[in-house]
């Protein structure tokens, strides 16, 4: 037989080889962790839907950012928990609510070593748990939400937080927060936008995560993308970027590999992508059947989701995960 020229396997021969051919390199500095933080906690509170994680109390919270500091993730997106929640989610743009509370504790703690970033969002804070303020009928009023979330964002940048986190998919968000923030002179507050969202079954662990119900058995079909469109995502991240978004994500993102494609090769803004609460879950439950290997197939999953394109990843894995990655 006559030797074949190309033999691909020479490439996977031995460790030393692999690494020096490998085309994705995972690393904590791609991690961003994201991280719950409860008004009136005195210690943290396991989220039985989110093995290993927990709500937090604000000193719970600080001693887990420098664990992950420690372990060389140096990103927090931080989602709020409030006592009291109304209409209008008033909570979400007092000066005294628990994620400006939270901001501000994490700042004055590890002021610019670690990248605070905060949800900008509604539905942890309204009562009815839609990401916006409602109209008469009962729809999400998309232009009274613009408002709110520019309070929002006015709120958030006083507190200090290094990029606001728009996570509601109301249609003109990122031109109304960076307006919002630069008219309050927060010009270095950046914004990464949650540009393409879909509508996701595997949200369910985050909403048991931040007490979220959506009231009637309502949905989020009118403001969240469909599952099944493709094209519309580079619609939602051209208008993003022409709105001033630093940095723009997909999410979820193993169940949406091909979203993260397309995007990374049409902007040249930083993407981020998601691995979003249902994702880590089902790995967490098979791993505790003994099914899969956890921390493998977590591995493979976010390798997966820079090989697609994602320059950075919010995971639950991120403190898990950080010890056996490189800096
Ligand atoms: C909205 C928000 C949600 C998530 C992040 N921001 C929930 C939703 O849209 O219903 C979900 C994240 C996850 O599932 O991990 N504030």
């Amino acid at each position: 037989m006559e030797p074949l020229t190309r033999r691909p396997r020479r490439l996977r021969r031995t460790a030393a080889i692999r690494r020096l051919v490998s085309e994705t390199r995972l690393s904590t500095a791609d991690l961003i962790a994201p991280l719950f933080v409860a008004e009136g906690l005195d210690a943290p509170n396991a989220i039985s839907s989110l093995p290993g994680y927990f709500q937090h109390s604000l000193d719970s919270l600080v001693d887990e950012i420098s664990l992950l500091a420690t372990n060389g993730v140096s990103a927090v997106m931080l989602f709020g928990l409030p006592s009291k929640k109304d209409a209008l989610g008033s909570e979400a743009s007092s000066e005294e609510g628990i994620l400006q509370v939270a901001i501000r504790r994490v700042k004055q703690e590890f002021g610019d070593d670690v990248v605070v970033m905060a949800d900008l969002c509604l539905d942890e804070f309204t009562d009815h748990g839609h990401c916006g303020v409602l109209d008469g009928l009962g729809n999400v009023d998309n232009d009274a939400t613009l408002v709110r979330y520019q309070e929002m964002a006015r709120a958030q940048a006083a507190a200090g937080v290094d990029f606001v986190g728009p996570s509601g998919m109301m249609d003109g968000q990122v031109a109304a927060i960076r307006e919002a923030l630069d008219d309050a002179g927060n010009i270095d507050v950046g914004i990464l936008a949650y540009s393409v969202k879909y509508v996701s079954g595997l949200y369910g662990p985050f909403r048991d995560a931040v007490n979220v119900e959506i009231a009637g058995g309502g949905d989020r079909k009118s403001y969240q993308q469909d599952v099944a469109n493709r094209r519309e995502a580079l619609v939602e991240v051209q208008l993003d970027v022409e709105q001033g978004a630093d940095i723009v994500m997909v999410k979820p993102a193993v169940t949406y590999l091909d979203i993260i494609a397309d995007v990374a090769h049409v902007v040249d803004v930083p993407v981020a992508a998601y691995q979003v609460s249902g994702e880590y879950s089902m790995i967490m439950a098979a791993a505790e059947r003994g099914w899969i290997d956890g921390d493998a197939v977590a591995l493979e999953q976010l390798t997966a989701i820079k090989r697609a394109g994602a320059d950075m990843i919010l995971t639950y894995f991120a403190s898990a995960l950080a010890p056996m990655l490189n800096g």
